[in-house]
């Protein structure tokens, strides 16, 4: 491990404490959606489940994804807080490698590296799966999500998207199922 890893790691323990999953060994390469097609992608979902991370404490999470020119997605997250504030984050996801249309990069900020934004499974229409992995060093750090284009999502389709998780070694048990329901989110329409 370089400087920078290791200050990074060192942060990310700092930061994360236990919430988010820092594990030993080298991030998977796991099979991603057959010719991903982002102009079908856009539009709202809504997040059901995912690992814990530092970045997202809230609840009725919601991520909104615009065209804004060739190859580059808007990102609009938001998410109320415990305490009944809304918290919304502004990014882009972009394609690296045109040839890999499904890994994206998002970048929230100039300031820090963009993070693997890389979709697993959809169907445009009702779900999808997202994967991102890290690599510290000796370490990674895994983020995923699995979202839906309506706040519920039928049980099998979760329990399916668990299973792919899990047989790429992701502990599906940290899957936090995220709330999504119409009266405690309500404020999210105001
Ligand atoms: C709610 O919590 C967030 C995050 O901790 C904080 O930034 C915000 O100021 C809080 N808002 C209120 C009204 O307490
Ligand atoms: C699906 O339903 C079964 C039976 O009610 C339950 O045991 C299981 O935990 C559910 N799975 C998910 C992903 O919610």
């Amino acid at each position: 491990m370089n400087a920078v890893q290791i200050l990074t790691l060192t942060m990310l323990l700092a930061a994360g404490g236990s919430d988010q999953l820092l594990r030993s060994g080298k991030c998977p390469n796991p099979a991603v959606q057959a010719n991903f097609d982002a102009a079908r992608y856009l539009g709202r979902w809504f997040e059901i489940r995912k690992l814990p991370t530092t970045f997202q404490k809230g609840q009725c999470a919601t991520a909104d994804y615009s065209l804004k020119s060739p190859g580059v997605v808007g990102v609009f997250n938001r998410e109320l807080l415990d305490n009944g504030t809304i918290s919304s984050a502004v990014g882009t996801a972009k394609v690296k490698d045109p040839a890999e249309p499904a890994k994206l990069e998002v970048s929230f900020s100039d300031d820090v590296p963009p993070g693997p934004y890389w979709v697993l499974s959809t169907d445009y229409d009702s779900y999808t799966l997202i994967y991102g992995c890290t690599e510290y060093g000796l370490f990674h750090v895994e983020l995923s999500w699995i979202l839906s284009r309506k706040p519920t999502l039928p049980n099998e389709t979760t329990e399916d998207l668990l299973s792919i998780l899990s047989s790429i070694g992701v502990s599906v048990d940290k899957m936090a199922a995220t709330v999504q329901d119409e009266t405690y989110c309500s404020p999210m329409n105001q």
